[in-house]
């Protein structure tokens, strides 16, 4: 199995009074990078965090800030979160008539370029930007909360998207992002079948050790 994922705890699920004790837990459990769910109570019914709280996040660490965009006309966003700071941006293939618009603009804003599929999506709806992308993120729950189960199904989406990236000889340049209902039980399974990228929101911040279980989901990679 790949042992080389990264973590992506979602802040989604930390105390939102106290977002500098969950970036420090992040740096305390090792994880890689810090997953942030922009929600705006269109494309689904909740409504989370905006630009101002990525630029607040952005001098208070040095991880890589994976910003989710659950938003629908997502071209009006790219910039904002560019400017605040976003490493990466990642908008759903639902939430527009023109990807090739919104990849354009996300490159030309200057961070990495991610596409969302929800779980009912047809994977073939993103075949055509994979040359033109850095990551796949593949929902594992319908997205809009914390805290759902892992939908039965999506090890076979992750395996299909992976024999789609290696199809186009582009497995080693476009990381597969899994997230929803991602636990330390199910996650072995979710990296062997081709996740390169685990997002981790309630299995993390609802433990009680939230470090300790950053340690564990680690340790899952190297046996
Ligand atoms: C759901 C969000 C997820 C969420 C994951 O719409 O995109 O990132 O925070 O939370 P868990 O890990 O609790 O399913
Ligand atoms: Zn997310």
């Amino acid at each position: 199995m790949a042992s080389e994922f990264k973590l992506a705890p979602s802040i989604l699920s930390a105390d939102f009074t106290n977002l500098q004790l969950a970036l420090s837990q992040c740096d305390d459990g090792g994880a890689h990078w810090i997953h942030v769910d922009v929600m705006d109570n269109q494309f689904v019914p909740n409504l989370t965090i905006g630009p101002p709280v990525v630029k607040s996040l952005r001098p208070n660490t040095k991880k890589f800030l994976d910003v989710h965009m659950m938003v629908i006309e997502p071209e009006k966003l790219v910039e904002p979160f560019a400017k605040a700071g976003a490493d990466s941006i990642t908008f759903h293939i639902e939430a527009t008539d023109d990807p090739q618009s919104v990849i354009d603009l996300i490159k030309a804003a200057g961070t990495k370029v991610g596409i969302s599929v929800k779980p009912a999506t047809p994977l073939a709806e993103i075949e055509p930007y994979y040359d033109q992308i850095d990551l796949v993120l593949v929902m594992s729950v319908d997205p809009g909360f914390g805290g759902q189960g892992y939908i039965d199904g999506s090890t076979e989406r992750i395996e299909k998207v992976k024999q789609m990236l290696i199809e186009k000889c582009v497995e080693n340049r476009v990381l597969i992002e899994v997230d929803g209902g991602i636990k330390l039980h199910n996650a072995k399974e979710v990296i062997d079948a081709g996740a390169d990228v685990l997002v981790a929101g309630s299995a993390i911040f609802g433990a009680d050790d939230p470090v300790q279980t950053m340690k564990d989901f680690y340790l899952l990679g190297t046996h």
